[in-house]
């Protein structure tokens, strides 16, 4: 038997594990690190520590399966990231992350330079904070020593490639993600580099998903325990990877993701914008399709703040008993009733994407009354994060991207609870695919495909796909839910002003 290696370079741990040509699960490691946020606004991350994750949870696989060839190794991680590098391919500065917001005035000089019409005709998406190509300028009008030695730009899983394989290469789901990219010509845009003032020697080789980038090098072979020499796929992006992992590979298929962001995905056979370009469109791990996708940023992300900062007994009640402290969260939440009594929360807490392209909406308790508690305060967290989400699914909707039942994952699936809530604020039947190891397992599904192990990405996806749970809306609670969330759509609006006015405030009186 030979296995295939998927590599997740997740927001808040790497993920590796190991999968038979029958798309079975032989083991997972993982390993968690920090999200560094040294200026508000800011998220960053040094590539060495994923690197060291990576050789870690590696080597914890092969540790666990002994002697097991590994015949190709799949590459996925966090979208947009920016790694910098010099000539000698050493790492300029902390990569700037996709939760980053600092790039809000780079945003608006492209759509100025580019034209917004132009813009999504080009790239198939609007300038948003997140993705790469801000960043970029950032560095050029904001650290101009270090943009002078910048030889090569690389997304994070690219990076990992890099100290593979030494190649330089990407791949066109994760490059659909750099605004770089013309996503309908599944290829490097060379109107916006030109346009922007870049160079495209700094931007890699581009292949499609499963197409094999190059080979695993000495170096990398020793210190991982695998073979030089072998393959290494295309991989694909976080998003579009875990759409493989969970057989949405197909026109009429989607999915809500409950990680770090909450995302809904669609299929799409073409490559359809939303003129508007409120969501984004690239081109999927499958060769030759597309998706959509809105993305509101702090899903997970808003309830492991409300973790940390709110609950540090339960924080210390898990660590002591070995137990989930988002199961113990969940389970304070289901003490209230839906609604939260009147309590409502916005997930803003890093900006947001999806509906509200906006650097500075800020996280908001709303509603709060003497009778509230911590349990109330769980509930609306969980209420917030999914009615983001079911925001993202009225705007689909709105763009003619119909679906009936709704593919769920990611660490937020875990909860019978939160799944519920989400068939019951989306009014969806939602289906729970057995294999839960996210896109770490679509990558190694990408990578048995472009090594020849298993058929065609679509093909293999779509055999592997197994449904272990069902969760039908519960018809009681629409009215509540439909009240609740044209309660929750009068905040934003409400709040704009305000928004503008305290990032102003904030970037006047907080020192970095
Ligand atoms: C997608 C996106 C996130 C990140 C981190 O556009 O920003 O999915 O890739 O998960």
């Amino acid at each position: 038997m030979q296995a295939i290696l998927g590599i997740d370079i997740g927001t808040s741990g790497v993920k590796a594990l190991l999968i038979t040509d029958q798309g079975e699960v032989l083991t997972t490691a993982s390993e968690e690190y920090e999200l560094l946020t040294p200026r508000p606004n800011w998220a960053e991350q040094d590539p060495e520590t994923w690197w060291q994750a990576i050789i870690k949870t590696v080597r914890r696989c092969l540790n666990e399966k002994p002697g097991l060839p590994v015949a190709a190794i799949g590459l996925t991680g966090q979208m947009h990231g920016t790694v910098f590098l010099d000539k000698r391919g050493s790492v300029l500065r902390p990569t700037i992350l996709w939760c980053d917001q600092r790039t809000g005035q780079q945003c608006l000089e492209i759509t100025r330079i580019i034209g917004a019409e132009n813009l999504i005709r080009l790239t198939g998406n609007r300038a948003l904070t997140g993705f790469t190509a801000p960043k970029i300028l950032w560095l050029r009008e904001n650290e101009p020593q270090i943009y002078k030695q910048v030889r090569m730009i690389l997304l994070p899983k690219d990076y990992i490639r890099y100290r593979l394989t030494s190649v330089f290469a990407t791949e066109v789901s994760d490059a659909s993600g750099t605004l770089l990219f013309n996503v309908a010509a599944r290829d490097w845009s060379d109107e916006m580099i030109k346009a922007l003032g870049l160079e495209k020697s700094v931007l890699p080789a581009c292949y499609e998903s499963p197409q094999i980038s190059g080979y695993l090098n000495r170096e990398a072979a020793n210190l991982l325990g695998l073979k030089e020499g072998t393959p290494v796929a295309g991989g694909g992006g976080d998003q579009a990877a875990g759409a493989v992992g969970n057989g949405v590979v197909s026109a009429g298929l989607a999915s809500c993701v409950l990680g770090t962001s909450g995302v809904l995905f669609w299929h799409s056979d073409e490559a359809l914008y939303d003129p508007a370009g409120r969501l984004h469109t690239f081109c999927h791990a499958v060769p030759g399709k597309w998706h959509l996708m809105a993305v509101t940023l702090a899903a997970g992300g808003s309830l492991r703040w409300f973790r940390d900062t709110l609950a540090p007994d339960i924080l210390k009640e898990a660590k002591e008993t070995g137990k989930d402290p988002y199961e113990l969260i969940t389970k304070e939440a289901e003490c209230v009733a839906p609604g939260s009594e009147g309590l409502l929360f916005l997930p803003y807490l890093a900006g947001e994407r999806t509906p509200y392209a906006d650097p500075n909406a800020r996280g908001a308790f709303i509603g709060l009354s003497l009778r509230h508690n911590r349990r109330h305060l769980a509930r609306a967290v969980l209420e917030g994060i999914t009615m983001s989400i079911r925001d993202c699914f009225e705007l689909g909707q709105e763009c003619g991207l119909e679906t009936g039942s709704v593919f769920i994952s990611g660490g937020g699936a875990r909860s019978k609870f939160w799944n519920q809530m989400v068939a019951d604020l989306l009014g969806r039947e939602i289906l729970l695919p057995a294999a839960d190891e996210g896109p770490a397992y679509g990558a190694a599904i990408i990578a048995g495909s472009g090594a020849g192990l298993l058929g065609p990405v679509e093909e293999a996806s779509a055999a592997f796909r197994k449904i272990s749970a069902r969760y039908s809306p519960n018809p009681e609670l629409k009215s509540l839910y439909d009240e609740l969330y044209t309660l929750y759509k009068q905040l934003y609006g409400n709040l704009r002003g305000f928004y503008d006015e305290s990032a102003a405030f904030v970037s006047k009186y907080t020192n970095s």
